[in-house]
Order: C-alpha cells, then sequence, then structure tokens
C-alpha cells in the first residue's frame, strides 16, 4: 500500500485541505509531521464547513490520525478543536493518536514571538502570533518540553521552572513585556494533560507497526515550500520542515517507506506576512483575485497578498520535493480574469535567472518575466473532465504543466469535492485506483 506525502509548493493556503480530503478515504491513516496551530486547513463537507490547526482532516472519514514528533502542540488550542469536533459527532476515541515526543507550545511562547516581531521593526516576520517560531527555538536549544513531560508531574515541573525562570528574564529585561507564573501555568497544563493522556503515545512505533501490516499513510504537510526553514525564503518562513523530507523526522517514518510526493499549487499565487514575492499583482487584479478567491487566512483572518503562477517556484518546488504531481487547485478564480500572466523567469542585474536563486537579496530585487496569455472569460466549474474545461483554460493549464515538468493529477474549480477533474494518465491514478470514487 503506497505511503504519500502531500505538500504545498508555494508559500501556504494552496488547498491542501481540499487534496487530503479527496484522498483520505482511500488511505488508512493520516498524519501531521510539522508545524502547528499556525496551520489552518479548511474542508468543506457536503454543507458543513470545518477549519482544522492540528488535527488531520482525516478525522472527519474515522481515519487514524497522527499528529507527528515534528509538530509543535498548543495543548489548549488542541482540546478546544478536539471538544469542537466531538461536539459535532466526530469519533476522536481509537482515531486521534499524539506524539509523545512533540514538543509543546507554552503560555511565554505566543508572548515572546509577539514581543520579537515588535521589535524587528520593517525586518519583522508577520507570524502568526501563536509561539510556532519560539517552541521551535526551545526545541533546537534543547530545553523544550515535550508532551509526553506532561504525564510524569515531577519531571514537567522541573523543566517549568527552568523555563519560566529563564523566558521571565528575557520578556522582562529583553522586551520590557508582562511575565509568567510557574504555579498557574502548571494548574492549567496538568488540566491539560488528564485530557490529553489518553491519546499520547510513541506514534513512530505505533505508524512503523501500521505500515509493515499493510496499512496505508498520507502524510499532511503544513504551510508550504516556500516557508521551509532550510528551503524557504529564509528569514522570511515559519520554523519547521514543511517539505517532504520533514515527513520522514516529523513522524519517526523512515524515507524508503516513503512511496510518492503530490504537490499543490494554486493556479496563481499568494503569501501571508512579510518577505519577498516576485510575481505580486497590484492594484484592480490583485482586489478582483483576493475577493474572488476570498483569500483570507484561516487562522488569522488577514488579507493574502496575492500574486500571478511562478513557474521559477514551482519548479523549485519540484526539485526540493522530488514531485511526482502536482494538484492544481482555484482555478475557478481566475475566470473573469481578461488577461493572465504566468511568471516564467526573473530578471536579475541585467540577467535572466531560471533557477529560483537561494540568496534573499537576489529574490528581493528579482524582477519577474510575464508570459501573457488570454483569459477565457467562462465558467470552469462543473467540468468533470480536461476536455470539459473552454480551450483557453485548457490551453493555460498545459503551459502550466509544460512549465513545470511535472503532470497535473487533480484541477480543482470549486470548493466541493465534487468540483474536481481527475487527470487520467497521472501517478494518483495509479496509488489509488478507487480515487475517482471521491471526485463524482
Ligand atoms: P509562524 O509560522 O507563525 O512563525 O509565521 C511565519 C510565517 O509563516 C509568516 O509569514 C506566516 O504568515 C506564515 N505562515 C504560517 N502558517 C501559515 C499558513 O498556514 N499559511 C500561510 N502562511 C503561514
Amino acid at each position: 500500500m503506497p505511503n504519500i506525502v502531500v505538500v504545498g509548493t508555494q508559500w501556504g493556503d494552496e488547498g491542501k485541505g481540499k487534496v487530503v480530503d479527496v484522498i483520505t478515504p482511500h488511505v488508512d491513516v493520516v498524519v501531521r509531521y510539522q508545524g502547528g496551530n499556525n496551520a489552518g486547513h479548511t474542508v468543506v463537507v457536503g454543507r458543513e464547513k470545518y477549519v482544522l490547526q492540528s488535527i488531520p482532516s482525516g478525522i472527519l472519514h474515522r481515519r487514524r490520525c497522527v499528529v507527528g514528533c515534528g509538530v509543535v502542540v498548543n495543548p489548549g488550542a488542541l482540546i478546544e478543536e478536539m471538544e469542537a469536533l466531538v461536539r459535532r459527532g466526530v469519533v476522536l476515541d481509537g482515531n486521534l493518536f499524539i506524539s509523545k515526543n512533540a514538543h509543546l507550545i507554552m503560555p511565554y511562547h505566543p508572548a515572546l514571538d509577539r514581543a520579537s516581531e515588535a521589535k524587528l521593526g520593517s525586518r519583522r516576520i508577520g507570524t502568526t502570533g501563536r509561539g510556532v517560531g519560539p517552541a521551535y527555538v526551545d526545541k533546537a536549544a534543547r530545553v523544550g518540553i515535550r508532551v509526553g513531560d506532561l504525564l510524569n508531574e515531577r519531571l514537567f515541573r522541573e523543566k517549568l521552572e527552568m523555563n519560566v525562570a529563564q523566558k521571565n528574564r528575557l520578556l522582562r529585561e529583553i522586551y520590557d513585556a508582562p511575565t509568567f507564573s510557574v504555579a498557574e501555568i502548571l494548574d492549567q497544563y496538568l488540566r491539560y494533560a488528564g485530557w490529553l493522556a489518553p491519546y499520547v503515545t510513541d506514534t513512530g512505533l505505533l505508524l512503523t507497526r501500521w505500515i509493515e501490516s499493510g496499512f496505508s499513510v498520507l502524510f499532511e504537510g503544513a504551510q508550504g515550500t516556500m516557508l521551509d526553514i532550510d528551503h524557504g525564503t529564509y528569514p522570511f518562513i515559519t520554523s519547521s520542515s514543511t517539505t517532504a523530507g520533514g515527513a520522514a523526522t516529523g513522524t519517526g517514518v523512515p524515507p524508503t517507506r516513503i512511496h510518492g510526493v503530490l504537490g499543490v499549487a494554486k493556479a496563481y499565487t499568494t503569501r501571508v506576512g512579510g518577505g519577498p514575492f516576485p510575481a505580486e499583482m497590484s492594484g484592480k487584479i490583485a482586489e478582483h483575485v483576493q475577493a474572488r478567491g476570498n483569500e483570507y487566512g484561516s487562522v488569522t483572518g488577514r488579507p493574502r497578498r496575492c500574486g500571478w503562477f511562478d513557474a521559477m517556484v514551482l519548479r523549485y518546488a519540484v526539485r526540493i520535493n522530488g514531485l511526482d504531481t502536482v494538484a492544481l487547485t482555484k482555478l475557478d478564480v481566475l475566470d473573469q480574469c481578461a488577461a493572465i500572466k504566468i511568471c516564467t523567469a526573473y530578471r536579475y542585474q541585467g540577467g535572466i535567472l531560471t533557477d529560483f536563486p537561494e540568496d534573499e537579496t537576489v529574490v528581493a530585487e528579482a524582477e519577474p518575466v510575464y508570459e501573457e496569455i488570454e483569459g477565457w472569460l467562462a465558467t470552469t466549474s462543473g467540468a468533470k473532465n480536461e476536455v470539459d474545461l473552454p480551450a483557453k483554460a485548457r490551453r493555460y493549464v498545459e503551459r502550466l504543466e509544460e512549465l513545470i515538468g511535472v503532470p497535473f493529477c487533480l484541477i480543482s474549480t470549486g470548493a466541493q469535492r465534487d468540483e474536481t477533474i481527475l487527470c487520467e494518465t497521472s501517478p494518483l491514478l495509479r496509488w489509488f485506483p478507487s480515487v475517482r470514487s471521491s471526485v463524482l
């Protein structure tokens, strides 16, 4: 049974939730491997809309869902998410498993996140303010507190006392911000421990056993390639390994047990927060795409910056993730554009770049080289096959495929599951022959 990674190819918000939702009925297990409650996956099932932050959307299909060791867990937010699912009749017991080794987001992490952003001034990252970066800082500095520590009161208290002393000094002396009390956090987190204990386990071992017994695993990436801590547009990134490699380190499943990688890309590009964005749109067209695509963050509600499809970014995502195929989302958002641009290369200091540059100053100063095509000015929603698309929309899709060099597997033309075209020759059908039933 194939084990497949689904990964964002741009700056996040590519519509991974819908793609994962289409594939999930055909796998046994869905696992999150990085990020925290900075992510927001919106899934529409029938008339119901769910926004999931830390729990894989597979939970809505009664699949076994794992929060892997690479995730940072805000226990209060996670419990709220769990309670909201239970209220809507979703069964968690026997379906949700949380890694003992996942690190905890503590109350001082969001405080440090906000204080650090305020100090950065014009170089601020534009984080979600959820404390994700500072939680990973503690993990790397080897002072982090893990989910498993919650189950050992003596150890938890010891680690908490050490951390609160250190963070309070930082907050008071560097940031001039309010400090925290050990007793209050202890009381609150020990209550969380009671709630979470039944779900906490050695998920690496569990996943390996399930794979050995023939289960199929879907690795659900959060954010996107360009926000990866190593491969993204550093320092305007998130603090985790969002790319396919993170699926192994963030779960304990070895790379040799992963069989394929599916990338998700919007038919245009968006970015939330600061940082370079070469193919960014401006003026009326930016407003049109933002409104039509409802480009507002599902976690923070912030408006997303909009840009044209950037083939430089996509080719980079193909290389870094080893993508076998790409699901193209939100094609319908471009239905009313009279002209559509595709960024094919960057111009920099008089030369042309055809590979995405690693140097942050080059990305910041690069100018997009555009190819312009006529818009199709017709609806794409409802098309069940590529041949049903308006001819100019088909040409747009084919041109993107040609520029990025890997085949599309799905083309999404709306939020509903049945507003999806399944591309006949895609690897997705080879991995999951029954996936056809999910998009009918
Ligand atoms: P952080 O992850 O909150 O530290 O934010 C770091 C950067 O990643 C900021 O530019 C955020 O806007 C961006 N980011 C974090 N999570 C998401 C997401 O789920 N979608 C899009 N951007 C995100």
